[in-house]
Protein backbone atom coordinates (compact mmCIF):
# COMPACT_ATOMS: atom_id res chain seq x y z
CA UNK A 1 0.00 0.00 0.00
CA UNK A 2 1.37 3.75 -1.05
CA UNK A 3 2.06 6.49 1.51
CA UNK A 4 -0.72 7.64 -0.43
CA UNK A 5 -3.68 5.14 0.28
CA UNK A 6 -2.60 6.01 3.72
CA UNK A 7 -3.22 9.54 4.03
CA UNK A 8 -5.62 10.27 1.22
CA UNK A 9 -7.66 12.08 3.26
CA UNK A 10 -5.02 14.63 4.28
CA UNK A 11 -5.50 17.13 1.48
CA UNK A 12 -8.92 15.05 -0.10
CA UNK A 13 -11.02 17.07 -1.96
CA UNK A 14 -14.41 15.34 -1.05
CA UNK A 15 -17.80 16.69 -2.77
CA UNK A 16 -21.11 16.55 -1.23
CA UNK A 17 -23.85 14.80 -3.18
CA UNK A 18 -26.88 15.59 -1.76
CA UNK A 19 -29.13 12.88 -2.92
CA UNK A 20 -31.80 13.76 -3.70
CA UNK A 21 -30.89 16.71 -5.48
CA UNK A 22 -27.88 15.17 -7.34
CA UNK A 23 -29.16 12.93 -10.27
CA UNK A 24 -32.48 11.07 -10.84
CA UNK A 25 -32.18 7.84 -12.47
CA UNK A 26 -35.36 6.49 -12.80
CA UNK A 27 -37.14 9.79 -13.07
CA UNK A 28 -39.66 9.68 -10.42
CA UNK A 29 -38.07 13.36 -9.67
CA UNK A 30 -35.98 12.76 -6.63
CA UNK A 31 -32.08 11.61 -7.26
CA UNK A 32 -31.23 8.36 -6.11
CA UNK A 33 -28.03 5.86 -6.30
CA UNK A 34 -28.52 5.18 -9.93
CA UNK A 35 -28.16 8.80 -10.89
CA UNK A 36 -25.05 9.21 -8.39
CA UNK A 37 -23.58 6.50 -10.74
CA UNK A 38 -24.39 7.83 -14.33
CA UNK A 39 -22.80 10.78 -13.35
CA UNK A 40 -19.07 9.49 -11.77
CA UNK A 41 -17.91 10.33 -14.74
CA UNK A 42 -18.57 14.05 -14.07
CA UNK A 43 -16.75 14.05 -10.95
CA UNK A 44 -13.94 12.63 -12.19
CA UNK A 45 -13.56 15.41 -14.69
CA UNK A 46 -14.31 17.87 -12.08
CA UNK A 47 -11.33 16.38 -10.65
CA UNK A 48 -12.32 15.33 -6.71
CA UNK A 49 -11.24 12.87 -4.64
CA UNK A 50 -14.07 11.64 -2.74
CA UNK A 51 -17.96 12.06 -2.61
CA UNK A 52 -19.77 12.46 0.86
CA UNK A 53 -23.33 10.80 0.12
CA UNK A 54 -25.99 11.90 2.22
CA UNK A 55 -28.83 9.82 4.07
CA UNK A 56 -29.63 6.68 1.88
CA UNK A 57 -31.49 4.53 4.43
CA UNK A 58 -35.22 4.12 5.05
CA UNK A 59 -36.93 7.43 6.01
CA UNK A 60 -40.25 8.85 5.91
CA UNK A 61 -38.13 12.09 4.67
CA UNK A 62 -39.41 14.06 7.25
CA UNK A 63 -36.10 15.99 7.74
CA UNK A 64 -35.19 14.79 3.69
CA UNK A 65 -33.68 11.07 5.11
CA UNK A 66 -32.21 12.68 8.16
CA UNK A 67 -34.70 10.58 10.07
CA UNK A 68 -33.49 7.13 9.70
CA UNK A 69 -36.04 4.60 10.37
CA UNK A 70 -33.46 1.37 9.46
CA UNK A 71 -29.74 1.67 9.45
CA UNK A 72 -28.62 -1.24 7.61
CA UNK A 73 -31.05 -0.39 4.33
CA UNK A 74 -31.66 1.41 1.26
CA UNK A 75 -34.79 3.63 0.93
CA UNK A 76 -36.39 2.28 -2.06
CA UNK A 77 -36.80 6.15 -3.33
CA UNK A 78 -33.17 5.81 -3.49
CA UNK A 79 -32.54 2.32 -4.67
CA UNK A 80 -31.24 -0.99 -2.98
CA UNK A 81 -28.62 -2.46 -1.14
CA UNK A 82 -27.70 -3.89 -4.44
CA UNK A 83 -27.26 -0.60 -5.64
CA UNK A 84 -25.38 0.85 -3.23
CA UNK A 85 -22.72 -2.18 -3.20
CA UNK A 86 -22.72 -1.32 -7.45
CA UNK A 87 -22.05 2.77 -6.63
CA UNK A 88 -19.19 1.55 -4.42
CA UNK A 89 -17.75 -0.51 -6.64
CA UNK A 90 -17.74 1.55 -9.62
CA UNK A 91 -16.49 4.85 -7.58
CA UNK A 92 -13.61 2.72 -6.68
CA UNK A 93 -12.85 1.85 -10.00
CA UNK A 94 -13.07 5.79 -11.07
CA UNK A 95 -10.88 6.21 -8.68
CA UNK A 96 -12.94 8.07 -6.05
CA UNK A 97 -13.70 7.18 -2.29
CA UNK A 98 -17.23 7.01 -1.12
CA UNK A 99 -18.31 8.52 2.64
CA UNK A 100 -21.82 8.34 4.02
CA UNK A 101 -23.79 9.70 6.40
CA UNK A 102 -24.21 8.38 9.79
CA UNK A 103 -26.93 9.93 11.75
CA UNK A 104 -26.15 8.96 15.57
CA UNK A 105 -28.00 11.86 17.25
CA UNK A 106 -31.55 10.86 17.01
CA UNK A 107 -33.72 8.01 14.77
CA UNK A 108 -36.74 8.50 12.93
CA UNK A 109 -39.90 8.03 15.06
CA UNK A 110 -40.97 5.37 12.58
CA UNK A 111 -37.66 3.38 14.07
CA UNK A 112 -38.73 0.03 15.36
CA UNK A 113 -36.61 1.18 18.20
CA UNK A 114 -38.94 3.96 19.06
CA UNK A 115 -42.54 2.10 17.89
CA UNK A 116 -41.29 -0.21 20.69
CA UNK A 117 -40.58 2.68 22.89
CA UNK A 118 -44.14 4.11 22.52
CA UNK A 119 -46.03 0.42 23.11
CA UNK A 120 -44.32 0.15 26.60
CA UNK A 121 -44.09 1.79 29.80
CA UNK A 122 -43.15 5.14 31.30
CA UNK A 123 -39.90 3.71 32.59
CA UNK A 124 -39.33 0.49 30.57
CA UNK A 125 -36.38 -0.10 28.77
CA UNK A 126 -37.62 0.46 25.67
CA UNK A 127 -38.39 3.96 26.52
CA UNK A 128 -34.51 4.08 28.33
CA UNK A 129 -33.08 4.27 24.67
CA UNK A 130 -34.51 7.65 24.09
CA UNK A 131 -34.77 10.62 26.07
CA UNK A 132 -38.42 10.12 27.82
CA UNK A 133 -38.76 12.08 31.51
CA UNK A 134 -41.79 13.24 33.42
CA UNK A 135 -42.46 16.91 32.58
CA UNK A 136 -42.51 19.70 35.18
CA UNK A 137 -46.58 19.08 36.13
CA UNK A 138 -48.24 20.39 33.04
CA UNK A 139 -45.21 21.94 31.55
CA UNK A 140 -42.03 19.94 29.61
CA UNK A 141 -39.07 18.99 31.52
CA UNK A 142 -36.90 21.82 30.57
CA UNK A 143 -36.77 24.76 28.38
CA UNK A 144 -35.01 23.66 25.64
CA UNK A 145 -35.71 24.08 22.10
CA UNK A 146 -35.60 22.18 18.71
CA UNK A 147 -33.18 23.50 16.46
CA UNK A 148 -35.58 23.54 13.90
CA UNK A 149 -37.84 26.03 16.16
CA UNK A 150 -40.25 25.75 18.66
CA UNK A 151 -39.98 23.39 22.04
CA UNK A 152 -37.54 20.59 21.96
CA UNK A 153 -40.23 18.36 23.81
CA UNK A 154 -43.34 16.18 22.92
CA UNK A 155 -45.95 14.72 25.24
CA UNK A 156 -47.47 11.61 24.76
CA UNK A 157 -51.23 10.54 25.75
CA UNK A 158 -49.41 8.53 28.94
CA UNK A 159 -47.87 11.92 30.22
CA UNK A 160 -44.45 11.45 29.61
CA UNK A 161 -42.45 13.45 27.18
CA UNK A 162 -39.79 12.66 25.02
CA UNK A 163 -36.88 14.92 23.81
CA UNK A 164 -35.97 15.95 20.37
CA UNK A 165 -33.26 18.29 19.13
CA UNK A 166 -34.89 18.87 15.55
CA UNK A 167 -38.33 17.68 14.32
CA UNK A 168 -40.58 15.96 16.40
CA UNK A 169 -40.19 12.86 14.51
CA UNK A 170 -36.22 12.57 15.53
CA UNK A 171 -36.83 11.06 18.74
CA UNK A 172 -32.68 11.94 20.24
CA UNK A 173 -30.68 8.97 21.37
CA UNK A 174 -29.64 8.28 25.02
CA UNK A 175 -25.87 7.78 24.34
CA UNK A 176 -25.78 6.65 28.43
CA UNK A 177 -27.45 3.58 27.19
CA UNK A 178 -24.49 0.87 26.29
CA UNK A 179 -27.51 -0.54 23.85
CA UNK A 180 -27.17 2.49 21.85
CA UNK A 181 -23.47 2.34 21.79
CA UNK A 182 -23.42 -1.23 20.81
CA UNK A 183 -26.03 -1.15 18.18
CA UNK A 184 -23.77 1.69 16.39
CA UNK A 185 -20.64 0.37 16.78
CA UNK A 186 -22.69 -2.36 14.80
CA UNK A 187 -24.35 -0.91 12.39
CA UNK A 188 -20.62 1.21 11.25
CA UNK A 189 -19.11 -2.20 11.00
CA UNK A 190 -22.25 -3.03 8.70
CA UNK A 191 -21.06 -0.60 6.11
CA UNK A 192 -17.37 -0.53 6.73
CA UNK A 193 -18.22 -4.62 5.76
CA UNK A 194 -20.10 -2.93 2.39
CA UNK A 195 -17.09 -1.01 1.64
CA UNK A 196 -17.57 2.73 2.49
CA UNK A 197 -14.42 4.55 2.94
CA UNK A 198 -15.49 6.55 5.87
CA UNK A 199 -18.54 8.57 7.61
CA UNK A 200 -19.77 11.87 7.94
CA UNK A 201 -20.77 11.80 11.43
CA UNK A 202 -24.44 13.85 11.46
CA UNK A 203 -24.86 16.22 14.78
CA UNK A 204 -21.37 15.18 15.81
CA UNK A 205 -21.35 17.70 18.73
CA UNK A 206 -25.09 16.44 20.00
CA UNK A 207 -25.78 12.99 21.38
CA UNK A 208 -24.52 13.50 24.84
CA UNK A 209 -26.73 15.57 26.91
CA UNK A 210 -25.16 17.03 30.69
CA UNK A 211 -26.10 15.50 33.65
CA UNK A 212 -29.56 16.40 34.86
CA UNK A 213 -30.95 17.79 31.55
CA UNK A 214 -30.43 22.07 33.22
CA UNK A 215 -32.61 24.51 32.05
CA UNK A 216 -30.48 26.02 28.90
CA UNK A 217 -31.77 29.78 29.63
CA UNK A 218 -32.26 30.77 25.42
CA UNK A 219 -35.31 30.35 25.18
CA UNK A 220 -36.47 32.54 21.46
CA UNK A 221 -32.99 31.47 19.93
CA UNK A 222 -32.23 28.28 18.03
CA UNK A 223 -29.55 27.07 15.14
CA UNK A 224 -27.04 24.84 15.02
CA UNK A 225 -24.16 27.37 15.70
CA UNK A 226 -24.24 29.14 19.65
CA UNK A 227 -21.57 30.12 20.46
CA UNK A 228 -22.28 30.03 24.50
CA UNK A 229 -22.51 26.19 26.00
CA UNK A 230 -25.70 25.03 25.87
CA UNK A 231 -26.44 21.37 27.79
CA UNK A 232 -27.32 19.82 24.61
CA UNK A 233 -23.97 20.49 22.87
CA UNK A 234 -20.53 19.61 22.71
CA UNK A 235 -20.59 17.71 25.91
CA UNK A 236 -17.16 16.50 26.87
CA UNK A 237 -18.61 12.75 27.19
CA UNK A 238 -19.27 12.77 23.84
CA UNK A 239 -15.26 12.35 22.79
CA UNK A 240 -15.52 8.88 24.63
CA UNK A 241 -18.06 7.54 21.58
CA UNK A 242 -15.63 9.00 19.40
CA UNK A 243 -12.80 7.02 21.40
CA UNK A 244 -14.58 3.52 20.92
CA UNK A 245 -15.94 4.76 16.91
CA UNK A 246 -11.96 5.13 16.09
CA UNK A 247 -11.11 1.47 17.68
CA UNK A 248 -13.45 0.24 15.31
CA UNK A 249 -12.72 2.44 12.52
CA UNK A 250 -8.81 1.36 12.56
CA UNK A 251 -9.45 -2.25 12.44
CA UNK A 252 -10.09 -2.07 8.93
CA UNK A 253 -7.44 -1.25 5.87
CA UNK A 254 -6.82 1.19 4.36
CA UNK A 255 -7.78 3.48 6.87
CA UNK A 256 -11.65 4.70 7.14
CA UNK A 257 -12.39 8.08 8.22
CA UNK A 258 -14.93 9.82 9.79
CA UNK A 259 -15.66 13.63 9.75
CA UNK A 260 -17.46 15.59 12.51
CA UNK A 261 -20.56 17.78 11.69
CA UNK A 262 -19.77 19.33 15.18
CA UNK A 263 -21.35 23.34 15.78
CA UNK A 264 -18.56 24.58 18.50
CA UNK A 265 -17.51 28.22 19.92
CA UNK A 266 -14.22 27.93 18.66
CA UNK A 267 -11.30 26.55 16.72
CA UNK A 268 -10.29 24.89 19.93
CA UNK A 269 -13.46 23.19 20.61
CA UNK A 270 -13.50 21.59 17.00
CA UNK A 271 -9.80 20.45 17.56
CA UNK A 272 -10.84 18.37 20.42
CA UNK A 273 -12.99 15.96 17.73
CA UNK A 274 -10.19 15.32 15.88
CA UNK A 275 -7.53 14.16 18.44
CA UNK A 276 -5.17 11.22 17.51
CA UNK A 277 -7.43 8.57 18.81
CA UNK A 278 -10.57 10.47 17.70
CA UNK A 279 -11.92 11.18 14.41
CA UNK A 280 -10.32 12.31 11.80
CA UNK A 281 -12.00 15.78 10.10
CA UNK A 282 -14.26 18.38 11.19
CA UNK A 283 -15.98 20.73 9.32
CA UNK A 284 -14.62 23.78 9.78
CA UNK A 285 -17.84 25.95 9.97
CA UNK A 286 -16.16 29.03 11.44
CA UNK A 287 -14.67 29.44 7.95
CA UNK A 288 -18.09 29.23 6.35
CA UNK A 289 -19.52 31.57 8.24
CA UNK A 290 -16.32 34.11 7.89
CA UNK A 291 -17.74 37.56 6.34
CA UNK A 292 -16.03 37.93 2.54
CA UNK A 293 -13.60 40.09 4.31
CA UNK A 294 -9.65 40.12 4.61
CA UNK A 295 -9.21 40.72 8.52
CA UNK A 296 -11.88 37.69 9.40
CA UNK A 297 -10.98 35.55 6.55
CA UNK A 298 -7.03 36.09 7.69
CA UNK A 299 -8.04 35.53 11.24
CA UNK A 300 -10.22 32.49 10.69
CA UNK A 301 -7.27 30.67 8.66
CA UNK A 302 -4.95 31.26 11.16
CA UNK A 303 -6.96 30.39 14.50
CA UNK A 304 -7.88 26.92 12.70
CA UNK A 305 -4.21 26.44 11.41
CA UNK A 306 -3.07 26.96 15.20
CA UNK A 307 -6.12 24.94 16.55
CA UNK A 308 -5.44 21.76 14.49
CA UNK A 309 -1.59 21.77 14.78
CA UNK A 310 -1.28 20.41 18.44
CA UNK A 311 -3.77 17.39 17.16
CA UNK A 312 -2.00 16.69 14.13
CA UNK A 313 -5.24 17.01 12.45
CA UNK A 314 -5.21 17.74 8.52
CA UNK A 315 -7.69 21.42 8.71
CA UNK A 316 -10.37 21.45 6.17
CA UNK A 317 -12.65 23.93 4.36
CA UNK A 318 -16.02 24.47 3.21
CA UNK A 319 -18.38 27.44 1.60
CA UNK A 320 -21.30 25.57 1.00
CA UNK A 321 -23.47 22.55 2.07
CA UNK A 322 -26.99 21.45 1.86
CA UNK A 323 -27.99 23.28 5.68
CA UNK A 324 -27.12 27.00 4.92
CA UNK A 325 -27.66 29.17 1.92
CA UNK A 326 -25.01 28.93 -0.68
CA UNK A 327 -22.52 31.43 -0.75
CA UNK A 328 -23.02 32.70 -3.95
CA UNK A 329 -25.65 34.49 -1.88
CA UNK A 330 -24.18 34.82 1.37
CA UNK A 331 -21.53 36.94 -0.64
CA UNK A 332 -23.95 39.43 -2.38
CA UNK A 333 -25.71 37.56 -4.77
CA UNK A 334 -25.97 38.57 -8.44
CA UNK A 335 -22.75 39.36 -10.24
CA UNK A 336 -20.99 40.64 -6.87
CA UNK A 337 -21.70 36.98 -5.60
CA UNK A 338 -20.61 35.11 -8.16
CA UNK A 339 -17.10 37.39 -8.27
CA UNK A 340 -16.80 36.66 -4.87
CA UNK A 341 -17.35 32.96 -4.89
CA UNK A 342 -14.91 32.64 -8.07
CA UNK A 343 -12.37 34.21 -6.14
CA UNK A 344 -13.57 32.20 -3.04
CA UNK A 345 -12.66 28.81 -4.88
CA UNK A 346 -9.50 29.86 -5.39
CA UNK A 347 -8.00 30.74 -1.97
CA UNK A 348 -9.53 27.99 -0.39
CA UNK A 349 -7.83 25.70 -2.37
CA UNK A 350 -5.28 27.67 -1.94
CA UNK A 351 -5.26 26.48 1.81
CA UNK A 352 -3.40 22.90 3.35
CA UNK A 353 -5.88 20.60 4.36
CA UNK A 354 -8.84 19.48 3.00
CA UNK A 355 -11.51 21.01 1.12
CA UNK A 356 -15.32 19.99 0.76
CA UNK A 357 -17.44 21.12 -1.94
CA UNK A 358 -21.55 21.28 -2.49
CA UNK A 359 -22.72 19.84 -5.46
CA UNK A 360 -23.73 22.69 -7.60
CA UNK A 361 -20.98 25.52 -6.45
CA UNK A 362 -19.09 23.97 -9.45
CA UNK A 363 -21.63 25.92 -11.43
CA UNK A 364 -22.12 29.15 -9.37
CA UNK A 365 -25.78 28.13 -8.37
CA UNK A 366 -27.15 30.45 -6.29
CA UNK A 367 -29.98 29.79 -3.46
CA UNK A 368 -33.36 30.11 -4.73
CA UNK A 369 -35.29 32.52 -2.63
CA UNK A 370 -38.61 32.21 -4.46
CA UNK A 371 -39.30 28.99 -3.90
CA UNK A 372 -43.53 29.07 -3.83
CA UNK A 373 -44.28 28.02 0.11
CA UNK A 374 -46.54 24.87 -0.33
CA UNK A 375 -43.83 23.11 -2.27
CA UNK A 376 -41.03 23.97 0.52
CA UNK A 377 -40.23 20.40 2.49
CA UNK A 378 -38.15 21.57 5.09
CA UNK A 379 -39.58 21.26 8.55
CA UNK A 380 -37.96 24.60 9.28
CA UNK A 381 -40.74 26.32 7.81
CA UNK A 382 -43.63 25.16 9.43
CA UNK A 383 -41.54 24.57 12.82
CA UNK A 384 -40.73 28.48 12.93
CA UNK A 385 -43.97 29.51 12.34
CA UNK A 386 -43.39 30.61 8.55
CA UNK A 387 -40.72 33.02 9.74
CA UNK A 388 -37.67 31.00 8.06
CA UNK A 389 -37.76 29.82 4.87
CA UNK A 390 -35.31 27.10 5.83
CA UNK A 391 -33.09 25.11 3.67
CA UNK A 392 -35.18 24.09 0.08
CA UNK A 393 -33.38 26.86 -1.51
CA UNK A 394 -30.21 25.23 -1.40
CA UNK A 395 -31.30 21.64 -2.18
CA UNK A 396 -33.19 22.76 -5.60
CA UNK A 397 -32.12 19.81 -8.09
CA UNK A 398 -28.82 20.08 -9.98
CA UNK A 399 -29.30 21.55 -13.96
CA UNK A 400 -26.84 19.05 -15.99
CA UNK A 401 -27.95 19.68 -19.74
CA UNK A 402 -29.54 23.13 -21.40
CA UNK A 403 -32.74 21.06 -22.61
CA UNK A 404 -35.51 18.77 -21.17
CA UNK A 405 -38.45 19.27 -18.52
CA UNK A 406 -35.74 18.60 -15.34
CA UNK A 407 -32.46 19.81 -17.11
CA UNK A 408 -30.95 16.46 -17.67
CA UNK A 409 -31.70 15.81 -13.94
CA UNK A 410 -33.88 13.49 -14.38
CA UNK A 411 -35.44 11.72 -18.17
CA UNK A 412 -36.81 14.42 -20.49
CA UNK A 413 -40.56 14.14 -19.01
CA UNK A 414 -40.21 13.81 -15.26
CA UNK A 415 -40.79 16.59 -12.66
CA UNK A 416 -37.79 17.33 -10.38
CA UNK A 417 -38.80 17.45 -6.96
CA UNK A 418 -38.22 21.24 -6.36
CA UNK A 419 -38.56 23.38 -9.17
CA UNK A 420 -35.77 24.59 -10.91
CA UNK A 421 -35.23 28.17 -12.57
CA UNK A 422 -35.69 28.80 -16.09
CA UNK A 423 -32.72 30.58 -16.26
CA UNK A 424 -30.59 27.73 -15.11
CA UNK A 425 -30.23 25.93 -18.28
CA UNK A 426 -27.74 28.26 -19.04
CA UNK A 427 -25.86 27.32 -16.15
CA UNK A 428 -26.37 23.79 -16.49
CA UNK A 429 -22.62 21.32 -16.64
CA UNK A 430 -23.76 20.91 -20.14
CA UNK A 431 -23.33 24.91 -20.89
CA UNK A 432 -20.68 25.63 -18.88
CA UNK A 433 -18.37 21.99 -20.05
CA UNK A 434 -16.01 23.77 -22.51
CA UNK A 435 -16.02 27.13 -22.11
CA UNK A 436 -13.13 28.61 -20.60
CA UNK A 437 -14.73 31.86 -18.88
CA UNK A 438 -17.23 29.32 -16.82
CA UNK A 439 -16.93 28.58 -13.21
CA UNK A 440 -17.00 24.84 -13.75
CA UNK A 441 -13.75 25.20 -16.10
CA UNK A 442 -12.47 27.57 -13.35
CA UNK A 443 -13.07 24.57 -10.87
CA UNK A 444 -11.81 22.09 -12.84
CA UNK A 445 -8.61 23.94 -14.06
CA UNK A 446 -7.94 24.75 -10.25
CA UNK A 447 -8.41 21.28 -8.93
CA UNK A 448 -6.40 19.77 -11.88
CA UNK A 449 -3.40 22.24 -10.71
CA UNK A 450 -4.27 21.95 -6.98
CA UNK A 451 -2.67 18.14 -7.18
CA UNK A 452 0.77 19.97 -8.30
CA UNK A 453 1.13 22.02 -4.81
CA UNK A 454 -1.02 20.32 -2.41
CA UNK A 455 1.40 18.86 -0.46
CA UNK A 456 3.32 21.97 -0.30
CA UNK A 457 4.28 23.87 2.68
CA UNK A 458 2.00 26.44 3.84
CA UNK A 459 3.31 30.27 4.26
CA UNK A 460 1.87 33.92 4.21
CA UNK A 461 3.33 36.40 2.24
CA UNK A 462 0.82 39.03 3.42
CA UNK A 463 1.49 42.27 4.90
CA UNK A 464 -1.92 42.05 6.27
CA UNK A 465 -3.88 44.72 3.76
CA UNK A 466 -6.73 43.94 1.93
CA UNK A 467 -5.29 41.51 -0.53
CA UNK A 468 -4.57 37.89 1.07
CA UNK A 469 -1.27 36.43 0.12
CA UNK A 470 -0.99 32.51 0.53
CA UNK A 471 2.45 30.85 -0.64
CA UNK A 472 2.73 26.96 -1.26
CA UNK A 473 6.26 26.48 -2.30
CA UNK A 474 7.12 27.92 -5.54
CA UNK A 475 3.01 28.33 -5.58
CA UNK A 476 1.22 31.24 -4.81
CA UNK A 477 -2.80 32.50 -4.46
CA UNK A 478 -2.99 36.47 -3.84
CA UNK A 479 -7.06 37.87 -3.69
CA UNK A 480 -7.98 41.08 -3.52
CA UNK A 481 -11.14 41.99 -0.81
CA UNK A 482 -10.42 45.49 -1.11
CA UNK A 483 -12.92 47.96 -2.46
CA UNK A 484 -10.09 49.02 -5.20
CA UNK A 485 -8.37 47.85 -7.56
CA UNK A 486 -4.48 46.79 -6.05
CA UNK A 487 -1.44 46.39 -6.86
CA UNK A 488 0.83 43.03 -6.74
CA UNK A 489 3.90 42.27 -7.37
CA UNK A 490 3.71 40.52 -11.25
CA UNK A 491 4.31 36.74 -11.46
CA UNK A 492 3.86 33.83 -14.02
CA UNK A 493 0.27 33.75 -13.58
CA UNK A 494 -1.42 30.25 -13.72
CA UNK A 495 -5.11 30.49 -13.01
CA UNK A 496 -7.16 33.78 -12.70
CA UNK A 497 -10.73 34.41 -10.73
CA UNK A 498 -11.36 37.26 -13.77
CA UNK A 499 -10.02 39.33 -15.64
CA UNK A 500 -6.38 40.91 -13.93
CA UNK A 501 -4.03 43.64 -16.00
CA UNK A 502 -0.27 43.75 -16.53
CA UNK A 503 1.73 46.59 -15.70
CA UNK A 504 5.22 46.77 -15.93
CA UNK A 505 6.65 44.90 -12.71
CA UNK A 506 2.76 44.74 -10.69
CA UNK A 507 0.00 43.12 -11.73
CA UNK A 508 -3.61 45.43 -11.17
CA UNK A 509 -5.81 43.07 -9.20
CA UNK A 510 -9.37 44.31 -9.31
CA UNK A 511 -11.50 43.55 -6.58
CA UNK A 512 -12.71 40.31 -5.54
CA UNK A 513 -10.39 38.55 -8.11
CA UNK A 514 -7.71 36.34 -7.59
CA UNK A 515 -4.89 35.17 -9.41
CA UNK A 516 -2.71 32.11 -8.66
CA UNK A 517 0.56 32.04 -9.54
CA UNK A 518 4.21 29.60 -10.42
CA UNK A 519 7.47 30.70 -9.39
C1 LIG B 1 -27.55 17.92 10.40
C2 LIG B 1 -27.89 17.79 8.93
C3 LIG B 1 -29.19 18.47 8.71
C4 LIG B 1 -30.24 17.78 9.53
C5 LIG B 1 -29.86 17.76 11.01
C6 LIG B 1 -30.70 16.82 11.79
O1 LIG B 1 -27.34 19.23 10.77
O2 LIG B 1 -26.86 18.29 8.15
O3 LIG B 1 -29.56 18.47 7.36
O4 LIG B 1 -31.47 18.45 9.40
O5 LIG B 1 -28.54 17.33 11.17
O6 LIG B 1 -30.35 15.50 11.50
Amino acid sequence: MTHDDQRWWHDAVIYEVYVRSFADGDGDGIGDLAGIRSRLPYLVDLGVDALWITPCYPSPMADGGYDVADYRDVDPLFGTLDDARALLADARAAGLKVIVDIVPNHTSSAHAWFQAALAAEPGSPERARYVFRPGRGEDPPNDWESVFGGRAWTRLPDGDWYLHLFDTTQPDLDWSNHEVRAEFESVLRFWLDLGVDGFRVDVAHGMVKQDGLPDAGTAGQHGLLESRPLPYFDQDGVHEVYREWRKVLDTYQPPRIAVAEAWTAAPERTARYVRPDELHQAFNFHYLTAEWDAAALRRVITESLAAMAPVGAPATWVLSNHDVRRHVTRYGGGETGLRRARAAILLMLALPGSVYLYQGEELGLEEILDLPDELRQDPVWERSGHTDPGRDGCRVPLPWTTGGSALGFGPDGSTPWLPQPAHWAGLSAQAQAGDPASVLELYRSALRLRRTFSANDFDWADSGGEVITVRRGGFGCAVNLGKDTARVPAARVVLASGPYTVDGDELLLPTDTAVWWQD
